[in-house]
């Protein structure tokens, strides 16, 4: 029996999402952090954890990790709300989005799941061209967002592959307008210290999404948070899965966030492996690298990007590979790693040129 007339036609086109299952002796592949979690964390953690009851649901609204989260960033706890990943709240933003006359834009290249969550929420999406520096065209965006009567808009802030933070002031005309949800995915924020959490005084069309799958290292949890004025939180948790974060993640994540000092420390190797990475790369010839804010280095090669990829993964080192045309062609993606691992990448990509 043909099950595809029960199914939703236009979700005909859509893939599932793929990750590269090649064999690795070193991940640098998709921006997670090369550091496992520091042993004070790990300890408090195995204590708190041998306590726990496991029969009943957890916290459905995460009460004790918001609490220390909205203390950390000096919010009202009801302008928040955790999501198994960011993802998942991404997800939900479109899905609360009104629909008529609507779109969803984003610039492109930029991470590939917005125009997902559009698409599986049913709505119209619009990506805009980056320029050559990949900052967004201003006059470009106004002109876009004049055709609906309302817009959605992701940003990610740094932008995930190209690893810039877009021009402040061309975000902030776009925040101004009252037609449009401006989201700022910040979820390389530790790593480029930039924020627009200080503009809701001006503007309650901002909404924030940040992660612990980065800077904390904590991906495999799969935990994020959104904050967004009370009115916006209150759609999300019409339409939240109840108990959607489970318990171990929120122990986790709250303890992680009292151990700000040790990740800070994470942090700060993962930026001096970032100078090392992104300097080395620009003295190797037939590279360019570009300019980053986050814990990943995008780089151009002359020789075609699936040879230098495939002489990297025969050497052991997964990183991430865009295809040949678009603007990302012959556009490799490294995730910063450890000391060491830095120091076996750079030769084998040296390597990988001949
Ligand atoms: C820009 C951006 N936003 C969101 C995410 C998803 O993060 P999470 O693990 O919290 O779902 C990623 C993951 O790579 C990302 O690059």
């Amino acid at each position: 029996m043909d099950l595809q007339h029960l199914f939703r036609p236009d979700l005909k086109d859509l893939t599932a999402y793929q990750v590269n299952a090649v064999s690795h002796q070193i991940k640098l592949d998709a921006n997670e952090s090369p550091f496992d979690l520091p042993d004070p964390i790990r300890q408090q953690i195995s204590d708190t954890i041998s306590k726990l009851s496991f029969h009943h649901y957890p916290d459905t609204t995460a009460d004790q990790l918001r609490g220390t989260l909205a203390r950390y960033l000096n919010v009202p706890e009801d302008w928040l709300v955790i999501g198994n990943g960011s993802d998942e709240l991404l997800a939900y933003l479109a899905q609360i989005f009104g629909r008529q006359k609507a779109a969803v834009l984003f610039p492109t290249p930029t991470f590939s799941m917005y125009r997902i969550f559009a698409q599986t929420a049913g709505i119209p999406t619009i990506g805009l061209p980056l320029n050559d520096s990949f900052d967004l065209n201003a006059s470009l965006w106004q002109q876009t967002l004049d055709r609906q009567q309302r817009n959605l808009v992701f940003f990610a802030y740094p932008n995930n592959p190209t690893g810039n933070l877009y021009d402040a002031g061309v975000v902030g005309d776009i925040l101004s307008r009252r037609d449009t949800l401006v989201v700022m995915d910040e979820a390389y924020y530790e790593f480029s210290g930039q924020t627009f959490l200080e503009q809701f005084t001006d503007h309650k069309n901002l909404v924030i999404t940040r992660t612990f799958s980065k800077a904390y290292g904590l991906a495999s949890l799969r935990c994020g948070y959104l904050v967004a004025h009370p009115d916006l939180i209150n759609e999300i948790n019409k339409i939240r899965l109840p108990y959607n974060l489970n318990q171990f993640t929120q122990i986790c994540a709250t303890i992680a966030l009292q151990h700000r000092d040790l990740i800070a420390s994470a942090v700060a190797a993962i930026l001096r492996g970032r100078e090392q990475i992104y300097e080395s790369l620009g003295k190797i010839d037939g590279i360019h690298p570009f300019p980053t804010e986050a814990n990943f280095v995008l780089f151009r090669t002359q020789k075609p990007a699936d040879l230098v990829h495939t002489s990297l993964i025969d050497q052991g080192i997964l990183i991430r590979h865009f295809g040949a045309s678009g603007p990302l062609a012959n556009c490799l993606r490294v995730t910063i790693g450890t000391d060491s691992q830095n120091q076996r990448f750079l030769p084998a990509i040296r390597q990988a040129l001949r």
